[in-house]
């Protein structure tokens, strides 16, 4: 694979733009291990230059677009991502590693997610409220200002549009750090962004290490919002970048999901669920099902359906489409591989997998990867491990299911599978996570609220929550 055509520059105030120190990074192809393209690295400068350019739109261009004009240009952004479906989701598969497939999903969801807060820009309204005859009492919704948006690269696209999207909606402003993994579908976004009308400068996009580009945008003195999505470690780094300037923060970080399993369930639907919720874009899923807690009585079926199923699942580079892509990159199948070995010598049971597959010499692949016989106090099954890794645990009574999953740092979802509607519910109140699924994984969507608690972070993304947290409320009294 040839390299791609990409300037190698930054997108700033509607322009492509090189870096004032001229230094760039490459992006690798994760499944050959050959580079895509050099994008730039940004630094300080060029950040200042991208919230100068994000503010002066602020103020100016984009304060005279209206809230139905701002939907309108959403809605021409979602046709025109519609329209290149297969150039975005190939572009998104060359430099993230997944099955065209699931990039082809992801495009679609992306779309339906600038649909969405395209219909929602004209509809974030303020309150009346009633304080008797002498006092006229009401609020505005007004957008925020210069936010910035740090996104990971496990759906570069999808979750730059997650933030993106609905704080374009709300009449901010923005800059956008895509990771340095997977940086080049964020400089497509930006360029189709112009394209269709978006005045210069509304939305931005700075390539560049975290550290650096990512540290400068978060504590820029002119940003007024920040939202990230990564991991806990760096989550708690942006706490302490934005803690002195006490900036309005929402945290996506990651999580240690269960899926948990009864008796009376459906399992053909259980496995069949699972095998999607834990090899998904190859386990790289803040909600990734990776945590199977299983009813003693039938977590001997399960685990050999659920292998079964597990190895005929083809590991093959994105773009011939199999099930399961690489990971990202070289470092994160290391800390895979050290996960593995971490199970092994704590005793857990290789049932499947544990090795880079033989028929693929190059690029980042793993097999997908079995432990049984784990205690829940193992690193594998308290740690994000972020790969096809799997841990099954087995359960005897309810309340032990409970405690198992609550008791980890994390709290992002959590799933149960049962036809007994009373324990379902039981679950879904005693489950400390963000969102509960019955019979089903990934439920949801771009509508339904979805965040963490606990280290998996706080603030809601998706549904109106996720417009509201680019809105502050102003109250404005009158006394007559
Ligand atoms: P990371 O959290 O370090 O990187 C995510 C984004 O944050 C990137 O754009 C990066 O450039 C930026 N960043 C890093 N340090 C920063 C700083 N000091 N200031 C501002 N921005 C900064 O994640 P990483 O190191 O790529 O992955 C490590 C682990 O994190 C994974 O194995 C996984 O467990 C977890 N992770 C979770 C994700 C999720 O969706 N919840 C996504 C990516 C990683
Ligand atoms: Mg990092």
């Amino acid at each position: 694979m040839s390299k791609l055509e990409f300037p190698n520059a930054l997108f700033i105030d509607g322009k492509w733009v090189p870096s004032a120190r001229r230094e760039s990074f490459e992006s690798v192809n994760p499944a050959t291990e050959e580079v895509l393209a050099s994008v730039p690295r940004a630094d300080a400068h060029d950040v200042d230059l991208a919230v100068r350019a994000a503010k002066k739109a602020f103020y100016g261009e984009w304060s005279e677009v209206t809230p139905s004009e701002r939907g309108r240009l959403l809605y021409q952004l979602a046709q025109a991502i519609q329209s290149r479906r297969e150039e975005l989701a190939e572009l998104e598969t060359l430099d993230n590693g997944k099955p065209l497939r699931e990039a082809l999903g992801d495009v679609d969801g992306v779309v339906q997610t600038i649909q969405y807060n395209a219909g929602a820009a004209d509809k974030l309204q303020g309150d009346t409220i009633p304080l008797g005859k002498e006092v006229v009492d009401f609020t505005w919704l007004e957008p925020l200002g210069v936010t910035a948006h740090i996104v990971p690269w496990n759906f570069p696209l999808g979750i730059a549009v997650r933030s993106v999207a609905p704080a374009l909606a709300a009449g901010c402003t923005v800059v956008l750090k895509p990771a340095e993994e997977s940086p080049l579908s964020a400089l497509r976004l930006a360029s189709i962004a112009k394209e269709v009308g978006f005045p210069d400068g509304v939305l931005n996009v700075v390539t560049g290490f975290g550290e650096e580009a990512g540290a400068a945008l978060v504590r820029h003195p002119q940003v007024r919002g920040v939202t990230f999505t990564g991991s806990a470690e760096t989550g708690r780094k942006i706490v302490a970048q934005t803690a002195e300037a006490l900036k309005p923060l929402v945290l996506e970080l990651g999580g240690k999901n269960a899926l948990i399993v009864f008796a009376d369930a459906d399992l053909e639907r259980a496995v069949s669920d699972a095998i999607e919720a834990v090899f998904g874009n190859c386990g790289q899923v803040c909600s990734a099902a990776s945590r199977l807690l299983l009813h003693r009585s039938i977590q001997g079926e399960f685990v050999e359906r659920f292998c079964e199923r597990a190895s005929s699942l083809k590991v093959a580079p994105g773009l011939e489409n199999g099930d399961l892509g690489p990971l990202i990159s070289k470092e994160q199948l290391q800390r895979a591989q050290d996960y593995i070995r971490s199970g092994l010598q704590e005793g857990a049971e290789l049932r499947l997998g544990g090795k880079r597959p033989a028929h693929l010499p190059r690029g980042y692949f793993l097999e997908p990867t079995v432990f049984e016989a784990v205690n829940p106090q193992m690193r594998i099954a308290q740690e994000e491990i972020f790969a096809p890794v799997v841990v099954a645990m087995p359960f005897d009574t309810d309340e032990e299911a409970i405690r198992i999953a609550n008791e980890v740092d994390y709290g992002l979802v959590a799933g149960v599978y049962t036809q007994d509607i009373r324990r379902a519910m039981t679950f879904a109140q005693k489950l400390e996570c963000g969102s509960v699924w019955i019979n089903g994984w990934y439920l949801g969507g771009v509508q339904a609220p979805t965040g963490g608690v606990k280290a998996s972070g706080f603030g809601r993304e998706r549904g109106l929550a996720g417009i509201h947290n680019y809105l502050q409320i102003k109250n404005v009294a009158i006394k007559l």
